[in-house]
C-alpha cells in the first residue's frame, strides 16, 4: 500500500492492494480522465511532484520513466511511501 497526495487540495489518500490511483479518487469525487485503464493511451498521464512511480505501463519511454515526473494512475503504483500528484 502507498498513499498519494494532491498538490491542490492537500488531501491524502491510502491506495491498498488491488485497487488502483484511479479508482480510489474517482471514489472521493476526483475524477481523472481515462480512456483503456491499462497503461496503454497515455490518456490518464498525471504530473508526479514527490515520490517514486511504480510504473506498470506501456506508454512511456524508459528516458520518460526515469525521470520520476509523470505516471499513469490508471494502472501504475509506487516504490516510494508516498506519491505528490500535482492534481
Ligand atoms: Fe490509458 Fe491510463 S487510461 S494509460
Amino acid at each position: 500500500a502507498f498513499d498519494v497526495k494532491l498538490a491542490s487540495s492537500g488531501q491524502v489518500y491510502a491506495i491498498p492492494p488491488g485497487r488502483t490511483v484511479i479508482q480510489v479518487l474517482s471514489e472521493h469525487g476526483v475524477d481523472v480522465p481515462v480512456s483503456c485503464e491499462q497503461g496503454i493511451c497515455g490518456t490518464c498521464l498525471t504530473r508526479v511532484l514527490e515520490g517514486e512511480p511504480d510504473h506498470r505501463d506501456q506508454y512511456l519511454t524508459d528516458e520518460e520513466r526515469a525521470a520520476n515526473d509523470q505516471f499513469t494512475p490508471c494502472c501504475s503504483r509506487a516504490k516510494s511511501a508516498l506519491l505528490v500528484l500535482d492534481l
